[in-house]
């Protein structure tokens, strides 16, 4: 049986456990030094309490000091950290990523290199593994409309799996895909990996249109719409500016993540408080007091950063300007939002 090991036991790192057990993998998971209460309920045989879901039966567990033992053996390693994480995990699992056929990454977000360049994960990883003199297998960058209790759960999910290397993407699609847990392979590594933090920037767009419903009692349907086909124009510029394929944004990576984002989650959640009419400032504070952390607010950031190491591509996105100005407390989210969704008069 080959093994495969998730690093990160949070929700989504537990959440793969049952498609990847399903699948006959032996499926090992390790919780960071911050996942012990997770793995406490795991092993007291409770729910996973960021899915509710209990973790998958034959699912072997290892505390934050047992990585060498979570990792031995490995033909395959999957990071699912929140994206803050991912270089510091990739430097201390480095010497068994080298050993595996394969390294899947399912956390969406940029980095920011000694440079003060942005990159997408995949390079941030090859980057910390060349100035380590360490070589890699092939990555995989895992997207598409995936939330983690209905992963969890079995319910039937549609994802993306991209990778430079595709047949290593469609060896995984064929060795990870179950009944109801499908992939899609893809050598768009680049696109997966741009509309994966991307979607969360324009969900706060998303969530502001519902919060406009909700304070002025009036529906705003329209304009949700056209933000919602605006962000994926936008994505779609990005990625295509970046070498990636333009129709992945209109696939599962862009427009599948874009709309689940859009109903539920964090990223919405903010938007939909800034559009009920409170300060921005004040309803990312109300959140991350509730130790809900909104991974839109640092995406829009480095996103931003990010275009603007291309000359003449943030004028082509209004709707992440917008976005990034709503963030920092501009005084009219709405009027914003709209100028930058709604087609320019002719
Ligand atoms: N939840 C979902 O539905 C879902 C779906 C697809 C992708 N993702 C992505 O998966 C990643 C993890 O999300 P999640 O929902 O499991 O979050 P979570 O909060 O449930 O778990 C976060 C994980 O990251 C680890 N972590 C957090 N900060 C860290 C740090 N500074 N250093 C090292 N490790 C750290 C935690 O220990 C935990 O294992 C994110 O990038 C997210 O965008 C989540």
């Amino acid at each position: 049986m080959a093994v495969i090991t998730i690093l990160g036991a949070g929700a989504m790192g537990s959440a793969l456990a049952t498609p990847l057990t399903q699948a006959g993998w032996e499926t090992r998971l390790w919780g960071t030094w911050l996942d012990d209460h997770l793995l406490d309920a795991c092993e007291a045989g409770k729910p996973h309490p960021r899915t509710n879901v209990p973790l998958a039966p034959g699912t072997k567990l290892y505390r934050s000091d047992q990585l060498d033992e979570a990792l031995e053996g490995a033909d395959a390693v999957f990071i699912a950290v929140a994206s803050v994480g991912v270089p510091k995990i990739t430097e201390m699992a480095l010497g068994a990523i080298s050993k595996a056929s394969v390294l899947l990454c399912t956390s969406k977000g940029f980095w920011t290199d000694p440079d003060g360049r942005v990159q997408l994960l995949p390079d941030a990883i090859r980057t910390i593994a060349a100035e380590k003199g360490a070589l890699l297998p092939p990555i995989v960058g895992v997207g598409g409309p995936c939330k983690a209790n209905e992963v969890a759960e079995g319910k039937p999910t549609a994802t993306i799996y991209g990778s430079l290397d595709e047949a290593t993407a469609i060896r995984m699609a064929r060795e990870i895909s179950t009944d109801v847990y499908r992939i899609e392979p893809t050598s768009d590594e680049v696109g997966v990996e741009v509309c994966a933090p991307m979607k969360n920037v324009y969900a706060i767009a998303l969530g502001l249109a519902d919060g406009l419903e909700e304070g002025t009692g009036f529906p705003h349907h329209n304009l949700k719409s056209a933000i919602f086909a605006q962000a994926v124009r936008e994505m779609s510029i990005v990625s295509t500016e970046l070498g990636a394929r333009p129709e992945t944004a209109f696939g599962l990576a862009g427009v599948g993540d874009l709309e689940v984002t859009g109903l539920s989650g964090r990223n919405k959640v903010y938007g939909l408080r800034i559009g009920r009419g409170e300060g921005a400032k004040d309803a990312l504070a109300a959140m991350e007091a509730a130790e809900q952390t909104v991974e839109g607010v640092p995406a829009a950031g480095l996103a931003l950063t990010l275009v603007q190491q291309r000359e003449g591509l943030l004028e082509r996105l209004p709707l992440l300007k917008a976005v990034t100005a709503i963030i920092a407390g501009a005084e009219d989210p709405a009027a914003l939002a709209t100028a930058a969704a709604l087609p320019a008069r002719v």
